[in-house]
């Protein structure tokens, strides 16, 4: 399962990107909106950090409309991914992208019919949303399980992108769902490295290493006097 973050933040996707663990971002209009850049600026600055999917969202509503924007989208770089969003125009403007050999992630999807027809579209992702489903009392990860299940039962290459992830049980969750994808926010991705045991370790290695370093010079200090 690949790693992608989920934010429009400079600074997050520079410094995960320098952890190596990296492998793409997802944003959405509201992710854009609170990093307080233009669009296509925005886009074209992570493209340069990251070399991977980057998937932008479509913010207009018809078919038409979303045709225009994701050509204009997949114009500001190769690893542009176009969000549409699951309604007939979101899919309808999917499929006329998608036969242009523009990859397309399908966004706001909560259920398995919903990422079948994804797929029939030839969707590069699709995105169902864990956290939100479980924000209304529905285990959100059991879509995913489903969706992993019904696309390898029908032999469907659609890449399952788990979206809407919200802590670091969710990541472990999504790749024992067989995801393919898992989105994450920058402060899940930090706490994904976070073990006690791990810091009290680093702590006692460089403690022993120290003592044991210590230790040889006095006793080559010892034996020089004794010479
Ligand atoms: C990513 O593609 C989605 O837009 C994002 O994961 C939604 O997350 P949220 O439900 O926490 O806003």
């Amino acid at each position: 399962m690949k790693l992608f973050l989920d934010t429009a933040e400079i600074d997050e996707i520079r410094a995960a990107a320098g952890w190596g663990v990296l492998s793409g971002v997802t944003t959405n209009p509201t992710l854009i909106a609170r990093a307080g850049q233009e669009h296509e600026d925005a886009i074209r600055e992570i493209a340069k950090i990251v070399n991977g999917p980057i998937s932008a969202e479509t913010i207009t509503k018809t078919k038409d409309e979303m045709v225009a924007e994701g050509r204009r989208y997949a114009a500001w770089h190769p690893n542009v991914v176009v969000k549409v969003v699951c309604t007939p125009d979101g899919l309808g403007a999917g499929k006329v992208l998608a036969a242009e050999g523009i990859r397309i992630n399908v966004t706001l999807c909560f259920t398995v019919n919903q990422a079948l027809l994804a797929a029939e579209i030839g969707a590069y992702f699709i995105s169902p949303f864990v956290g939100r489903l479980d924000d209304i009392g529905q285990e959100g990860m059991q879509v995913v399980r489903e969706i992993v299940q019904a696309y390898r039962a029908q032999n469907i290459k659609t890449q399952v992108l788990a979206a809407s992830l919200r802590h670091p049980v969710h990541v472990t969750e999504a790749a024992l769902a067989g995801a393919d994808v898992a989105t994450i926010p920058f402060k899940v991705m930090e706490a994904m490295f976070k073990h006690p045991l791990t810091d009290l370790g680093i702590e006692r290695f460089l403690k022993d290493y120290e003592q044991a370093r210590a230790e040889r010079e006095r006793e080559a200090k010892a034996a020089a006097k004794v010479r």
